[in-house]
């Protein structure tokens, strides 16, 4: 294990920060979280416990890069929603963003079903590393190109389960 990039109390607190925007934001609207599989599921269960405002949650899972490193250029469901999207106020939870084709593929796919609005909210923004621009509406923390292990995230399904954000020692080629 490499250092720690953030620390279990910086998550925590920047989570907070999150769920109040969002909380402020969805005031009167119609909140459905689509968590997406696995990497997220940390992040969303620590946010939706902090948002103030009425909220569903479903989960979808893109197809991955498996434990090899190449993107796939048209990532596809493995899991689709259960629920209807039309009409719901949608705000997809990633771990992180790093080439964006993932989450630029998953608007798409969610836009095709009709939601009232679609934005997104990533605890983790790669910013260097972004081949397609996809706007990132709630952001937690923009960091440098590293791969990171931890709160969710992981490297050949391991370190999901570390409280804290840290650099991978041997990085696996990006
Ligand atoms: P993108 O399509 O290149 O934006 O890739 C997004 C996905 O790649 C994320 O949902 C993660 O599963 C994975 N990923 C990218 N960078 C990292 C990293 O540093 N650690 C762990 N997973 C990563
Ligand atoms: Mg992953």
């Amino acid at each position: 294990m490499g250092r720690t990039l953030i620390t279990a109390d910086e998550i925590q607190a920047r989570v907070l920060e999150l769920a109040e925007a969002i909380s402020h934001d969805y005031a009167g609207r119609d909140l459905l979280l689509i968590c997406v599989l696995k990497g997220a599921a940390i992040f969303w269960a620590d946010l939706c416990r902090a948002i103030r405002v009425p909220c569903q949650s479903d989960f979808v899972a893109m197809e991955s890069y498996g434990d090899a490193s190449a993107p796939l250029e048209e990532p596809r469901f493995t899991k689709a929603a259960d629920v209807t999207l039309a009409n719901r106020d949608i705000l997809i939870v990633e771990d992180i963003i790093d080439t964006g084709h993932t989450s630029a593929c998953l608007r798409g796919l969610l836009r095709a079903q009709s939601p009232r609005s679609l934005a997104l909210c990533a605890l983790l923004d790669k910013a260097e590393r972004r081949q397609v621009n996809s706007p990132i509406e709630y952001c937690g923390f923009v960091i440098p190109n590293a791969f990171v292990v931890g709160y969710g995230l992981d490297f050949a399904q391991q370190y999901r389960h570390l409280p804290f954000i840290a650099v991978l020692e041997t990085q696996p080629e990006h």
